[in-house]
């Protein structure tokens, strides 16, 4: 009997076994490649997208905009807005800005946010979010506060784990922005920013620490500007020493788009992949004589990088390091094994529900006098809705991180609808025109304060929305001014002048400055840019459906001078110079005495807590927090460390621990914190290191930086 010939048998290559590791199947892959193929992918393909590679089957990166919201536009992304794309945009859920879930100070938060926007990433086809934004605020000017989480690297850093965890989870790459310190809009594609080495880890450095080594993120973006001379994405300091070998990042840097300067610098500085792709650089360069002036881009096309390998100028180990750790993150979050198509829904109840908690949660009562909030159905019959930004959206701030989404509540519909239930007489009137919106609606300024005062002369309640918008607070400028914009002060005092029931709601990402006029108003409530159920999330405020819980990210102060970068902000001379080093924010307040308007951590509710029996050693602080009020309510516990024996300078106290603790009226719960040595720790600068000086520690509990309710100390032994 003639034998059988054998079935032909293909092998499944190493790469293509799911159950090897991320990095064994990088590695095998990597080994099957040859130079032109690796060099393809150092740079896009196209304005959004990786080089895809058919031969091996290596699927495209395909990248959209964050932290907010997914930013994308359906069909190719060989171009985008940015230089004029016909293509439509995809609608998808907006979520508040990120100052807003800076304000919630709740990580499990920050996760759901992350992981809502990782599923609307899949269902749209894409594998890679360009967020979270976690740079610092610095100035109250930067256009760019509204996307990230406030002045405190611990707080950052706590909401920035969480949120790449949420979104990671769900098979998509995060990546954490802009590294390092690009905390202006001013020159930001040309500044120099000179920063002590200790600002950098002690204030600059911690979120993108803790997205590397506790959320395990797969790309970092580098910024725009430089740190110390040098670009941040051909910066050897930031990206090799500190990234990549200090902290032991595993995935790869990106660069900002545009942000690249150089071929053989960048590349062997630790830059991995050059977005856009050299097409789309090409493109955006033909298209006018400003875009050329400011946009750089193309170094890494394969003509720029393949002589420079030939020549010995870029190692190959370097382009096999690039490729290894872009490949390393595909495998690790899925990409390889699965195919995206855009069939997925967005905007899912599930997605709408937790935009709606975010916004909720981040809303911060900054005053409440004579308990003018909730408002009560029994006292008040009619309510004036007032200001530029009642009727209109205001879901975002300005630039990449804009959305579009299906829909978006305004303050006024939701208050209709919710106040109109309750019987309540509800009207309107606009008040002043948002700065650029209808310059010929503006021009009767006057008259429009005049009806709106008599709208609140004529109501039990006035609730006036002012703020910023998109325009004045975004991406590529910082702010004009740092006071309400386009009559919207003399509208607030108008108001008030009639009517002492006065609610102001602040929309904004930003400080605003309010000295004038702050103490004229009973309640005030900052809602930041609330995203596409901002509407709902007010009205759940104002009417007490939610008690108040957020508290502020970051210090307001009284006038500009308070500030701590005033005197070294926006710079000169292409350089700016952060002299007040590590006293950021409350930091700074503390340090010189001064009294802020509204300090960091500040938030009220419509209940009160009571704050008792501090536990300390230096391992562990607890204590008891009782509600002592009449409603369900969450309050964020603030654990604040103060180390005045230090042999160097230290701030008076820095938060080192926070928890949002729900309770129901009487309910007491203990609250306990952990302690570790990055606790107690300074970044020493002769030791390069981190360092727990021995000696006695100051322990603050506190319900803001500026309402301690508890102290304690503790004594760290020597060695
Ligand atoms: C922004 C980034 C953004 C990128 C792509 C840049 O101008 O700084 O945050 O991800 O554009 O749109």
């Amino acid at each position: 009997m003639a034998l059988l010939a054998p079935q032909s048998q293909t092998v499944t290559p190493p790469y293509k076994n799911t159950s090897l590791s991320a990095d064994k199947r990088a590695e095998d892959l990597l080994g099957r490649m040859t130079l032109q193929e690796k060099v393809a992918m150092l740079a896009g393909a196209t304005w959004m997208e990786s080089a895809a590679n058919e031969r091996l089957g290596i699927p495209s990166l395909k990248m959209a905009d964050g932290p907010v919201g997914v930013r994308s536009w359906s069909g190719p992304s060989a171009l985008t807005n940015a230089a004029g794309s016909k293509l439509p945009q995809v609608l998808s859920t907006a979520f508040p800005a990120g100052v807003a879930l800076g304000a919630t100070w709740d990580p499990e938060m920050a996760g759901r946010v992350g992981q809502a926007l990782g599923a609307e990433v899949r269902a749209l086809g894409r594998n890679m979010l360009l967020g979270p934004s976690v740079n610092i605020h610095r100035t109250p000017w930067a256009g760019r506060n509204f996307e990230t989480y406030g002045e405190d690297p611990y707080l950052s850093s706590r909401l920035v784990v969480a949120y790449i965890k949420g979104m990671q989870g769900e098979g998509v790459i995060a990546t954490v922005k802009h590294f390092a310190a690009n905390s202006q809009e001013f020159e930001r594609r040309t500044i120099d920013e000179k920063i002590g080495e200790r600002a950098l880890h002690e204030i600059y450095f911690p979120a993108f620490k803790a997205a590397v080594q506790e959320a395990g993120v797969w790309s970092v973006m580098s910024a725009y500007n430089k740190v110390n001379g040098l670009w941040c994405a051909e910066n050897p300091y930031l990206l090799t020493d500190t990234l990549k070998k200090r902290w032991g990042f595993q995935g790869f840097v990106v660069s900002d788009w545009g942000g690249t300067h150089s071929t053989i610098d960048g590349a062997v500085a630790g830059l991995d992949i050059e977005m856009p792709g050299p097409g789309s650089v090409r493109a955006l360069l033909n298209h006018d004589e400003t875009t050329r002036q400011n946009f750089t881009g193309g170094f890494q096309a394969p003509e720029k990088v393949l002589p420079e390998i030939e020549s010995g100028k870029i190692p190959q180990a370097v382009v096999d390091d690039r490729v290894r750790r872009m490949l390393r993150a595909m495998f690790a979050v899925g990409i390889f094994d699965r195919t995206d198509s855009e069939k997925g829904d967005v905007d899912t109840p599930d997605e709408i529900a937790v935009a709606r908690k975010a916004a909720t949660e981040g809303i911060v009562l900054l005053k409440n006098e004579r308990g003018l909030l909730p408002i009560q159905p029994g006292k008040v019959r009619s309510i004036a809705v007032i200001g530029p930004s009642a009727a209109v959206a205001r879901t975002g701030g300005g630039g990449s991180s804009n959305v579009k989404s299906k829909y978006a509540v305004t303050p006024m519909q939701a208050i209709s609808q919710r106040g109109g239930k309750k019987q309540f007489l509800i009207t309107y009137a606009q008040g002043a025109v948002m700065e650029g919106e209808d310059p010929d609606k503006a021009k009767d300024s006057a008259a429009l304060i005049k009806d709106a005062a008599v709208l609140a002369a004529n109501s039990d309640l006035a609730v006036v929305f002012v703020g910023n918008s998109s325009k004045l607070e975004s991406e590529g400028h910082d702010r004009a001014t740092l006071g309400l914009p386009a009559g919207q002060e003399e509208l607030i005092k108008a108001v008030t002048a009639v009517n002492p029931r006065t609610v102001v709601v602040l929309i904004a990402g930003s400080p605003v400055l309010m000295d004038n006029w702050v103490g004229k108003v009973p309640a005030l409530v900052a809602a930041w840019y609330p995203g596409q159920e901002g509407g709902h999330a007010i009205a759940d405020i104002l009417f007490g459906d939610a008690n108040p819980s957020g508290k502020l990210p970051m210090t307001f102060p009284k006038e500009w001078k308070d500030s701590p970068a005033y005197g070294h902000y926006p710079g000169e001379n292409g350089t700016v110079d952060y002299a007040e080093g590590i006293y950021v924010g409350y930091r700074h307040f503390d340090k010189h005495n001064i009294e802020p308007l509204f300090p960091f951590g500040h938030g009220l509710s419509y209940t009160t807590f009571a704050y008792s029996d501090l536990k300390v050693s230096p391992h562990e602080v607890s204590l008891a927090l009782r509600n002592t009020g009449s409603r369900e309510g969450a309050e964020v516990v603030q654990l604040y460390l103060g180390d005045s024996h230090s042999s160097v300078d230290r701030p008076v106290k820095e938060l080192k621990g926070f928890r949002r603790v729900v309770l129901k009226p009487g309910e007491t719960k203990t609250v306990t914190f952990g302690l570790d040595k990055s606790a107690l720790s300074y970044y020493s600068t002769a030791k390069k290191d981190w360092v727990a000086e021995p000696g006695t520690f100051e322990v603050l509990v506190g319900a803001s930086s500026r309402d301690i309710r508890l102290k304690g100390k503790f004594e760290l032994a020597g060695k």
